[in-house]
């Protein structure tokens, strides 16, 4: 399966809800956060992971995790968009929830899209009964995403707004506001997929790489990039006193780095034995690609 964020939303697009009763208002501002567009990167790579290892094309259980997964990240975006958080006011080429909804909308609305992302991935418990795998796969939902994941890395993030971070405070912030979700769907997919467990950890700890690369590569684009076609404003971090990557070391190290780390993911699943051979060379070229992205 070649990238396309349109066979992706194809599929993620079915799992939400009607706009109608008295919540509609929420329901408007989480669809229209999770329809504005997006790379749709996590899913993609939860797909990538599950195909490498199983050719079943219509797992329906995939399906319901690879639309949480993408609801997962969509609260988390318009959460990170607040004004409480970093103020911004641009996401996915659209104005942010909270500006076009208000405050209190767009609380509601991440609310809305993490407890649905639970709610459609259970789904999976009765698409594969008593699978191991679909337990499996529930617990990295539940677990990645939370404190000892992305709401970790996100809490150091903005409790240490402002002020100096030492190699260790970046790194934790890095690999858990960022890598914690793409090694989520990438276990997520490699788990149900039927990957052994040892094979699964070596997906975790690509994911963990790639999160890295990606998370320099997005701080270098806040400072090169091009606001119309990030979707989102540049220079978010300056004006936040956001100590990242590129602050502490510079644009040159910053862009080595991200080179690193992709090579460090593309070594590991190079590794790995698969069965499906076209699957693990589309992952990598996605891990390559995060390299060169301008958007
Ligand atoms: C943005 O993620 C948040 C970061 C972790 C840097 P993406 O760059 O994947 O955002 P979308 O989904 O394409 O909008
Ligand atoms: C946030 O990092 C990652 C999340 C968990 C949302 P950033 O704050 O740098 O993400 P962008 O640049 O707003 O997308
Ligand atoms: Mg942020
Ligand atoms: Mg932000
Ligand atoms: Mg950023």
């Amino acid at each position: 399966m070649k990238y396309s964020a349109k066979d992706m939303e194809d599929i993620i697009y079915q799992y939400l809800p009607k706009c109608e009763g008295y919540q509609k208002d929420v329901i408007a501002a989480m669809n229209y956060a999770f329809m504005a567009g997006g790379k749709r990167l996590r899913p993609f790579m939860m797909k990538l992971c599950h195909d490498m290892f199983c050719n079943d094309d219509d797992d329906k259980a995939l399906e319901v995790f690879m639309a949480a997964i993408e609801m997962i990240h969509t609260y988390s975006l318009i959460h990170d968009d607040l004004p409480a958080l970093d103020n911004d006011l641009m996401r996915r080429g659209k104005p942010t929830v909270h500006v076009e909804f208000g405050e209190d909308i767009a609380i509601l609305a991440g609310d809305g899209l993490l407890n649905l992302a639970y709610e459609t991935a259970a789904e999976a418990f009765i698409k594969r009964p008593a699978d191991t795998a679909v337990e499996q796969a529930y617990m990295y939902l539940a677990k990645k995403p939370g404190i000892y994941g992305m709401i970790g890395g996100q809490t150091l993030d903005v409790v240490m707004s402002g002020k100096t971070l030492d190699k260790e405070q970046l790194n934790y912030i890095y690999e858990n506001k960022t890598s914690a979700l793409i090694e989520c769907a990438m276990a997520i997919g490699a788990t149900l997929g039927g990957a052994d467990e040892k094979t699964v950890q070596k997906l975790e700890e690509a994911g963990r790489a790639v999160g890295l690369a990606f998370q320099v590569q997005d701080d270098i684009l806040d400072i090169t990039g091009d606001e119309a076609k990030l979707g989102k404003p540049v220079l978010s971090d300056e004006k936040n006193n956001k100590t990242t990557y590129v602050s502490i070391y510079g644009m040159e190290h910053a862009a080595a780095y991200v080179k690193d780390m992709s090579e460090r993911a593309e070594c590991i699943i190079r590794e790995l034995t698969v069965t499906n051979e076209d699957a693990r060379t589309e992952l990598v070229k996605l891990v390559n690609m995060l390299i060169n992205r301008d958007k």
